[in-house]
């Protein structure tokens, strides 16, 4: 198949184009590589795909905005997608605090020029994107269904993906475009982002500083693989059975705590970590937990990695590339 995948340089989005490739798929790539965190992490990891097996005749890359609609559309003139997964946006669920008109240009407006240029593409591709668990936002209901109302979102950032949901709901029913939304659940693995907990975590405890607990430490939440998360994405770019409109949880269907997960971490890293405990922080939910039972039916999708094998893949990574490249 041919697959645009967006942002390509990011965290899954180069996790899933690296095994597309592997799985003989012609990829193209697209990124802005903008500076939300370390671009030198997006660069390293961008010339591991463009270097890896089967890139050179089966790659291909567009460096553009996804707001940037002439670039955009002229990238899928040239590509001709069957299939778009779209990743790029703007991640982040405590910076959409502070932050909040990056969410509007690149969650709203670029999900937008993306609906736009599958609609006006001489075949629609499906759209496959990246919706996340924070639009369950304050339901209390464990473990979230997609049959659950998801109408309480706790930040900006849950707001933006609850409303790409809607707008692919749109232009399903007006355009006939196949739209497959997954609700990501709190995804980690080699390659990670670094303004996610688990990095955060292992950057404070090989630096000798204390880690910041949030909600006293009663917090749980469904840690998913990030091959396991591949696999799903792939098995949904793949399936033949879809309804025009989908939306699926992707997890683990465990939810951990987060005291082990950060035992677990501690013990892969040799450290004793210190312990700040902080209260609830605004935007946060305490507790995620995925119900798989509807895309496991629809395609067989099966997690294997608990976080007792997918962490120590982790921290073997932080030891080996993030602790040598610190900025
Ligand atoms: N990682 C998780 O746990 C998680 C959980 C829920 C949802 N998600 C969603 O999954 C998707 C991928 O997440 P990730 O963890 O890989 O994040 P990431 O930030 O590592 O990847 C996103 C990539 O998109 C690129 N990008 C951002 N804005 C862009 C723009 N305007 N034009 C072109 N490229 C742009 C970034 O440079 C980055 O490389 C995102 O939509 C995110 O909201 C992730």
């Amino acid at each position: 198949m041919r697959i645009l995948v967006t942002g390509s340089a990011g965290f899954i989005g180069f996790h899933l184009a690296g095994r597309l490739l592997r799985d003989g798929h012609d990829v193209a790539g697209l990124d802005n590589f903008n500076d939300y965190y370390s671009v030198r992490l997006k660069r390293d990891r961008h010339a591991l795909l463009a270097d890896g097996p089967g890139a050179s005749e089966r790659f291909r890359f567009y460096e553009a905005d996804i707001c940037d609609r002439p670039a955009l559309q002229r990238a899928f003139a040239e590509v001709q997608p069957e299939c778009v997964v779209h990743l790029a946006a703007q991640p982040g669920v405590r910076y959409s605090i502070t932050h909040p008109y990056a969410y509007q240009t690149c969650n709203l407006e670029g999900f937008l020029s993306v609906l736009e240029s599958c609609r006006h593409a001489a075949r629609k591709p499906r759209l496959v994107y990246a919706s996340s668990s924070s639009v369950y936002g304050g339901n209390t209901v464990l473990p979230f269904s997609e049959e659950q109302a998801v109408d309480h979102p706790v930040s900006l950032y849950a707001a933006t993906k609850k409303a790409n949901e809607l707008m692919a709901h749109v232009y399903t029913h007006l355009y006939g475009l196949q739209t497959v939304g997954l609700r990501f659940f709190t995804v980690y693995g080699p390659w990670y982002r670094p303004d996610m907990a688990m990095y955060l975590f292992a950057d404070a405890m090989t630096k000798g500083r204390a880690i910041q607990v949030f909600n006293h430490g009663e917090m749980r939440r469904d840690f998913t693989y990030v091959d396991d998360i591949v696999d799903g994405i792939v098995r949904c770019v793949r399936a033949e059975t879809f309804a025009p409109y989908e939306i699926f949880n992707i997890g683990n269907n465990r939810s951990e705590r987060l005291m082990d997960m950060i035992g677990l971490l501690a013990a892969e890293l040799g450290v004793t970590p210190a312990l700040e405990f902080l209260p609830m922080q605004d935007g946060d939910v305490p507790a995620t937990w995925a119900n798989i039972d509807k895309l496991r039916a629809q395609t067989g999708y099966e997690p294997t990695t608990p976080i007792t094998v997918g962490v120590p893949k982790f921290a073997a990574w932080f030891r080996e590339y993030a602790a040598k490249n610190r900025e």
